[in-house]
């Protein structure tokens, strides 16, 4: 076991550790004296030995709701867990988010350690304090920021990943590349490719490493999101996630409309003179070495101008897009639908 580094989000202190097999995340966990009850889902409970206290999730995003945080806290109870006692989500950004959503209600607030099992979850969801279910269509309508006393990264667990789910991870990767600070992201993912997709575990450590970095960066200038600095994960997604309701949140993958969002926001940067070419040019390059579909061209316009409008009122705040002035450098920014129509259609 390593431990990777701290990261510190208001008052809580979120530490990230490294275990290279399956069986140390466990050994891990049960140093703590306290109860534990794992959260899973079918696919990650496969991994789970079959003695631990464990709460079954659906599969997926359906699974994000009321009924599934009421059957962990009721199985809390029912094995007389007090705040001292642990949840642990063993599985993707859906078990993360449902657990720790679930945790931090549970008497005020339980113990709580995130085990990312998909490389989305790893990068993204287990790091920053966001819980949340959806409610009918709308996606993390009810949340908490709950950040996880800790969080164990095993890359071993994506072994069972598919290739769809760890592409979708990259798209999130390469967005943490091009929001660095300093080059390091961007250059390894340039050199490694071939090892990056055969999922090498020397080059994943490293992977995931400086991803978090650049994570951690964010988050810890603006722990509850309320100054502007964290909107700048958003790049690409103002774009992909109105990409996601024309396709009916099922033709395009999560990665594939935030890598595409992120070309979007590039183009818009060239075309507004913001952008500086060299590192758009860069970047674009890196999306197209990972694969990511580049050649989607919005049909429904007006569709895609009515999501961007409903994020818009969701949020009820002006609508802004994280559009890149070089690697690191951004501005939050309002955007004229004429531009808006030129870049997707
Ligand atoms: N809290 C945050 O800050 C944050 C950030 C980003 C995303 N999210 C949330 O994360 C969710 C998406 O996460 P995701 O992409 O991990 O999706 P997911 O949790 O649905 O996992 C994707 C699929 O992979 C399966 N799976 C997970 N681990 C596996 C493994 N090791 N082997 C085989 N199969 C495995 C799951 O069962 C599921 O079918 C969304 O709900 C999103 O809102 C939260």
């Amino acid at each position: 076991m390593k431990t990777l580094f701290t990261s510190s989000l208001g008052a809580h202190v979120t530490t990230v550790y490294t275990v290279e097999t399956i069986p140390l995340i466990f050994d891990h966990v049960n140093k703590s004296k306290s109860k534990v009850l794992y959260v899973c889902d079918a696919h990650t409970a496969a991994i789970l030995p079959d003695n631990l206290l464990r709460v079954e999730l659906l599969n997926g995003e359906d699974a994000k709701n009321w009924d599934s945080v009421e059957h962990i806290i009721r199985v809390a109870q029912s094995h007389g867990f007090g705040r001292d006692d642990r949840f642990v989500a063993f599985g993707g950004g859906v078990v993360c988010d449902i657990c720790a959503f679930a945790a931090s209600i549970y008497m005020r607030g339980c113990a709580l350690t995130l085990v990312p099992t998909t490389l989305l979850a790893m990068v993204d969801a287990a790091l920053g304090g966001k819980t949340a279910i959806d409610l009918g269509n709308t996606k993390n309508l009810v949340g908490t920021f709950y950040p996880a006393e800790a969080v164990i990264l095993c890359p071993q667990t994506l072994e069972t990943l598919s290739g769809h789910e760890y592409h979708n991870g990259l798209g999130e990767v390469l967005k943490h590349a091009l929001l660095a600070q300093d080059d390091d992201l961007m250059g390894f993912l340039e050199t490694n490719h071939e090892l990056i997709l055969a999922r090498d575990s020397t080059v994943l450590a490293t992977l995931l490493e400086a991803s978090l970095h650049v994570k951690k960066y964010y988050i810890e200038q603006d722990a509850l999101e309320q100054k502007g600095v964290r909107d700048a994960l958003n790049l690409g997604h103002t774009f992909g996630h109105a990409l996601e309701s024309v396709g009916n949140l099922t033709l395009y993958a999560h990665g594939e409309a935030v890598a595409w969002g992120m070309r979007k926001a590039l183009e818009v940067g060239l075309l507004l003179e913001i952008t500086d070419p060299s590192f758009a040019k860069r970047a674009l390059a890196l999306l197209e070495q990972y694969g990511f579909n580049q050649e989607i061209t919005v049909t429904n316009t007006q569709q895609f101008i009515a999501a961007l409008q409903s994020d818009k009122k969701r949020r009820s705040a002006m609508l802004r897009f994280v559009i890149m002035e070089q690697q690191g450098h951004y501005r939050l920014m309002a955007l004229d639908e004429e531009i808006i129509l030129r870049v997707i259609s």
